[in-house]
């Protein structure tokens, strides 16, 4: 990419692990990409305003109004001067920047608003928050036209790699037999579900092949991040549930699969680095060169495939019945693992009981039309607080 096609690039959540191997890769092509705007939650403002400085930002949103003070104290501890901006309205607004590419890196349901602003404002998006798609899926896939969306969690960016490569003619949809999505397993790959009783937020938080935020850590440990992965495929590709395979690979080499109705499975490969995706995304339809690096094949190594233990895990197949079940479902399923993973690392529930929360939630709820932001988060507000009441309950039993 050369300077006078310099693509301009707004990043939401740019404190967080996403956001800051984001703008490593923006610096890494200074001729490539200028930063337009920032927005995070307010939790470091610290890192928010050195960002801002270094990347010349003109915006800068907080959707903490509270922090606002601190940060301005620190952009002029560093010179810099962007319009702030503040609340939920404020991130909003950085959503609708003018900039060629938006990249969601917002934990959680929160990042929803964005994801539909920085869609109707006719911006590129670069997917990283996987949870706007998945709880707002008719919404999203009524504005998103087709390309807008371009996904940045490692396994949809490999399908989306495989697809391309497909053929001389481009992709054919009716040659793809099946997705198959690779899960790394998580910590505690190979254990049964009494096995999982014990573990602590410690022990959950320390992934083997990966370094993310604590929210999809913990996904990772329970599969959950699998199942939303699940979902996010189907609606990303439209393929139906029973032609999504999960399989567990623990190297995180293959980061997924395309299988073609004439026996052949296309696989994309590369060390996990969650920059390789965010390159894809933010460079699209170019490559940046030294993005990530490359399989080693000097050296002798060895890639195992399990299937998944759904006794174990049984966080894939309940969301695959949500994600069947569609409208409210997949919210509902969202927000409560949102709110037990909350108490979980909080320590007031132990480790299984995330996702048999979820299943207790999902269960209870009775599923409506996703068709309005209202419904969306009317359904995540009771699943929230169903998750937490039932999460107190198991807390006081056991004390
Ligand atoms: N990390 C990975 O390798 C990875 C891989 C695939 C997909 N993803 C997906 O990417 C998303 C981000 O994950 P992460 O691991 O980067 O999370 P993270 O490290 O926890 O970072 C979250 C970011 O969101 C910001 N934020 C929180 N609330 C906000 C709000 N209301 N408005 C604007 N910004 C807000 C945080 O700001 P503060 O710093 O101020 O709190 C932080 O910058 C998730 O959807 C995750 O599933 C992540």
């Amino acid at each position: 990419m050369h300077a006078d096609t310099q693509r301009s690039v707004v990043v939401l959540g740019s404190t967080g692990s996403i956001g800051t191997q984001a703008l490593d890769v923006i610096a890494a092509n200074p001729g490539g990409f200028r930063v337009a705007a920032l927005a995070a939650g307010g939790g470091r403002v610290g890192l928010l305003a050195r960002q801002a400085a270094e990347f010349r930002a003109e915006a800068v949103a907080v959707a903490d109004p509270a922090t606002v003070p601190a940060l301005r104290e620190a952009l002029a501890e560093h010179g810099a001067d962007p319009t702030v901006l503040a609340g939920p309205d404020g991130v909003a607004e950085v959503a609708a920047w003018q900039a060629d590419v938006v990249l969601n890196g917002i934990t959680g349901a929160l990042g929803l608003t964005s994801t539909l602003v920085a869609l109707e404002a006719g911006r590129t998006l670069a997917l990283a928050n996987k949870e706007s798609l998945i709880i707002g899926g008719p919404l999203v896939k009524r504005l998103a036209k087709p390309g807008q969306i371009l996904p940045v969690d490692s396994e949809h960016s490999a399908v989306q790699q495989c697809l391309w490569a497909s053929g001389p003619d481009g992709h054919d949809p009716d040659a793809v037999r099946r997705l198959v999505i690779t899960a790394s397993g998580g910590p505690f790959r190979g254990r049964k579900r009494a096995e999982m009783a014990e573990v602590t937020p410690e022990m959950a938080l320390a992934h083997p092949t990966w370094s993310m935020g604590p929210v999809i850590t913990v996904n990772s440990a329970t599969l959950v991040n699998k199942g939303l992965e699940v979902i996010e495929a189907h609606l990303l590709f439209d393929i139906g549930f029973d032609r999504i395979t999960v399989v567990v690979h623990p190297q995180s080499i293959i980061h997924s699969m395309v299988e073609y109705i004439d026996g052949s499975t296309i696989a994309q490969a590369s060390p996990p680095d969650m920059r390789l995706p965010i390159a894809l995304a933010l460079g699209h339809p170019g490559r940046l060169a030294g993005a990530s690096r490359p399989v080693d094949w000097t050296t002798a190594h060895t890639w195992t495939f399990e299937p998944l233990d759904d006794e174990a895990f049984p966080a894939v197949a309940l969301a695959r019945h949500v994600g069947a079940e569609g409208g409210t479902a997949p919210a509902v399923y969202n927000a409560a693992n949102e709110a037990g993973v909350d108490a979980f690392l909080r320590g007031e529930l132990p480790f299984p009981a995330i996702v048999d929360t979820v299943a207790k939630v999902v269960a209870e709820h009775q599923v409506t039309p996703a068709d309005t932001v209202e419904e969306v988060l009317a359904a995540d507000a009771w699943a929230r607080a169903r998750a937490a009441e039932l999460a107190e309950l198991a807390a006081g039993q056991s004390r």
